[in-house]
Parts: C-alpha cells; structure tokens; sequence
C-alpha cells in the first residue's frame, strides 16, 4: 500500500474522531446489521481503519462455520482471538452478522491443505486451522486456535476476510508483539500497531488477544 496515501486517510479519521466528539449524532439512521454509533471507539482507535494485507496463496473458500478452528485437535499452544468489527459512515458502528474467514498455519509452519479453490476440492481429512465466524447482535466476534508456527521469513501471522453488506470487503493478517521475524518479514510492512495482538495468557492457559477491525463503509 502507498504509505502516504494510508497516512493521510488516518489522517483524516483522526480528524473525524475529533469532530464526533464535539458534535455528537442524532437520530442516525440504524440497518438491521448496524447497531447504535459507538462514540469511544474512533478515540480508542489510533490507526484508522484497518489496513489490508495480501491474501497469500493459501485461502480455501466455503470452510465451515465454527467457533474453534482447530477442530481436528492438532498440537499447539490454545489461542483464542476476540474482538469488534466497526463500520457505517464515521466507522464508529459496531456491526452485527459480518463474516470472518480465518486461516493459518499449523504449528510446524504448513497449511492444511498447502494450497486454495474451494473445500470441496479436498477431503475433509485435508481440511484444518480453517473457518470463519460471524459477529454476533453487539459486533463482536471470538474463534479459538492454536499459535501458528513460523515459516520462511514471514512473521507469525493469522489470516482474515472480512465481508459485511455495504462496506468494503477487507482482507488482511494479524501478527504477534515482539516476535521473531517481525523485522525480517518483508511482506506488509509499515504495518500499523493495531495489527499486532498482545496475547495474554488466561487461568486456562489460553493466549488470549483482541483485533478490532475497522471497515470501510
Ligand atoms: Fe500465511
């Protein structure tokens, strides 16, 4: 992505969050998928909206719909993600029944499959770490894991779609804080913090962090 573009429409978002605060909207217009503006998350948001990253060469289409994507129990470290997706025209709204494609990469480094298409193009014993999620009435979404492993050069890293009735779809990749191979990975760099989780682990022993993803209307 050109740098200076990305900076200048956060920019711009960063003005726009100012301006709410001193004028704040009545009687905005709510669709079923759009729930009521949510003032603080603009100024909660230092990056704007979310930034893509590319698709990769491993996303399968029509993965089932499923809270823990590691259904076939592979090894790992337990990770769950969780978080709120925004939109609507000042990119404040949270939005409800927006589709999350999720993908990675097992443990060792490898895809389940090592390839694309669509699922049916598998057996289903080919199939892992795959599914999406659907926000739920309040925006929110959550899917449980495994920490994927490094491979190559990339950085460690969760894959995402995002598709939502009237808003920009966004495809892009979340990454790991202070990570090995975060200063080698020469893909999607000047990634804006808000891409790095902070994972903590839980009384469970889960890792757990947030991503918010703010969407283009
Ligand atoms: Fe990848």
């Amino acid at each position: 992505m050109n740098q200076k573009k990305s900076l200048s429409r956060k920019g711009f978002l960063k003005t726009l969050g100012i301006s709410l605060v001193a004028f704040p909207v009545v009687g905005c217009s709510v669709r079923n998928y759009q729930l009521s503006e949510d003032h603080a998350s603009l100024q909660n948001n230092p990056c704007g909206l979310t930034d893509p990253a590319e698709e990769g060469p491993f996303f399968v289409a029509n993965t089932a719909e499923v809270v823990n994507i590691n259904y076939t129990n592979l090894p790992g470290i337990p990770i769950k993600v969780q978080g709120k997706v925004y939109g609507g025209k000042r990119g404040n709204t949270p939005l409800a029944n927006v589709k999350i494609e999720i993908w990675h990469a097992d443990r060792e480094g490898v895809y389940r499959p090592t390839g694309s298409g669509d699922v049916t193009d598998y057996d289903s014993s080919e199939i892992a770490l795959r599914g999406h999620v659907y926000t739920n009435a309040k925006g929110e979404y959550a899917f449980h894991s495994i920490r994927p492993g490094i491979y190559g050069s990339r950085r460690r890293h969760i894959h995402y779609k995002i598709t939502a009735p009237q808003h920009r779809p966004l495809t892009t990749q979340t990454y790991w804080q202070a990570e090995k191979n975060n200063q080698r990975d020469s893909v999607d760099r000047n990634t804006e913090e808000c891409r790095y989780i902070h994972f903590r682990k839980n009384q469970r022993g889960v890792e757990v962090g947030t991503f918010d993803i703010y969407l283009k209307a």
